[in-house]
């Protein structure tokens, strides 16, 4: 039997592992510089917790979840998200007595049995941020400048923030009934999809992919227009404090988000080097999630971004990500009896943080020296014969092909004096 991993699903392979941690790294030190710090939750929780949180009528809840009932009988979900995960940890652990604004961030898996295709997997995994305890428009600034900082630093181009405003419980009631006042004219023509939300979720007809329901929106009232005073006056401020950051925006009326927590501030960060899923970060506030799962109602906003995006980005905009670790040194002996003293060699250079290789399978000192070339090492120290005999070894510059020898017990320091030249002292 061959197994396979699972449909959607992917592996990081020894070669590439390290593009990750490269941006993964940057991640992190963008969100210290925000002084974000990090939360990690467990991979599932209680079904309940996104059917409430996430909301019942979206496709995450609706059709996308992996749940499973557990040997106890309790039902459990994969996280498809983090948002309502943090929020349940926030509650459970009373975060918000510590500090009136907690700023948090993650780095996770998340699950959803979505189509897989181009940017799109069944298991992917999200950098994000979440602010929680602030009402100030300035709240919902930090946390798009964090996000768009993060692809600035890695030199990420041609990247749009787009920015709505979905109003709150008091404004977008009255809209949702304008909105389904309008779109009744067209329903006939509408796809399926969009005929079952008209009643619960006309909204999301605004962000329908098919092209005829586009069409037959164009000219729909947007959300944006139609908001309360507070709303409307948390967008301007919010707008006018991007302005000040210098951070470039656009106003798009169709930001609705597929998840149903979003209040006032919705945005997403678009790629247009990326195919149909173009979105590489979406956020926004949601002021009433926590009151929905129990807890206060708490003003927060925050974000998440897909990791495979953003690499898939930087892959087709050739930005540098790093290189694979590879060692210093490689250690080859030249006969049985310097294999032993070869491995004893190789324990105390890794032990003073000199990165090191050595052979482990026996092999021939010219096929040790094949390997040596291969993992492109700057030295490769030879161990055994007449030299060993008198307490030495050879040094092979691999650069310049130039051999020197040495004591062992110098050996530490040959390669450790720090802003000790090799090259320098080779010659002296
Ligand atoms: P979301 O828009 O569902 O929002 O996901 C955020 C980002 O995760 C997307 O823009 C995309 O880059 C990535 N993503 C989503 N689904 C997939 C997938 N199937 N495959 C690959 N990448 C994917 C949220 O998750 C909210 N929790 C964001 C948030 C945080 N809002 C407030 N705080």
């Amino acid at each position: 039997m061959k197994f396979k991993s699972i449909k959607g699903t992917k592996d990081v392979l020894p070669d590439e592992s390290y593009r990750w941690q490269f941006v993964e790294q940057k991640i992190r030190s963008v969100m210290h510089t925000f002084s974000y710090h990090e939360i990690r939750t467990p991979v599932f929780e209680e079904t309940a917790l996104f059917a409430r949180g996430i909301g019942e009528l979206t496709d995450i809840v609706g059709k996308e979840m992996y749940t499973f009932q557990d040997r106890g009988g309790t039902m459990l979900t994969l996280k498809p998200e983090m948002t309502a995960a943090v929020m349940r940890s926030y509650l459970q652990h009373n975060l918000g007595e510590q500090k009136p604004l907690v700023k948090v961030y993650y780095i996770a898996p998340m699950f959803r049995q979505e189509k897989p295709q181009a940017g799109r997997l069944r298991q992917f995994h999200q950098f994000g941020a979440e602010a929680i305890g602030g009402s100030s428009p300035f709240v919902d600034a930090e946390i798009i400048a964090l996000s768009a900082e993060v692809y600035r630093v890695l030199g990420v181009k041609n990247f749009q923030i787009k920015i709505n405003s979905v109003g709150c419980i008091n404004c977008r009631p009255q809209y949702k009934e304008i909105l389904k006042k309008h779109l009744q004219n067209v329903f006939k023509e509408l796809s399926e999809e969009s005929k079952q939300r008209l009643e619960q979720n006309p909204l999301r007809i605004l962000d329908s992919k098919d092209e005829n329901d586009q069409k037959l929106t164009t000219d729909a009232p947007l959300m944006k227009d139609h908001l309360c005073k507070e709303c409307s006056e948390h967008f301007i401020e919010l707008q006018s404090i991007l302005r000040s950051l210098n951070i470039e925006f656009e106003i798009d009326g169709r930001i609705v988000r597929g998840l149903d927590y979003y209040t006032k501030t919705a945005y997403e960060i678009i790629s247009k080097d990326l195919g149909a899923q173009d979105a590489l970060v979406g956020g926004g506030r949601y002021d009433l999630l926590l009151k929905e799962i129990g807890g206060k109602q708490t003003p927060s906003v925050g974000f998440a971004a897909g990791i495979e995006r953003l690499l898939l980005t930087m892959e087709k905009q050739q930005i540098f990500t790093g290189e694979n670790i590879k060692p210093k040194v490689f250690i080859v002996s030249a006969d049985e009896e310097g294999r032993g003293y070869a491995v004893e060699q190789a324990m105390i250079l890794r032990r003073n943080n000199i990165p090191c290789e050595v052979d482990l399978l026996g092999r021939s000192l010219k096929s040790q020296m094949r390997e040596a070339d291969r993992q492109k090492v700057e030295f490769v120290i030879i161990i055994g014969g007449n030299e060993l005999q008198k307490g030495l070894v050879i040094i092979k510059n691999m650069k310049n092909g130039i051999q020197t020898s040495i004591g062992v017990k110098d050996l530490v320091s040959h390669f450790q004096e720090p802003g000790e030249n090799i090259e320098t002292r080779e010659n002296r």
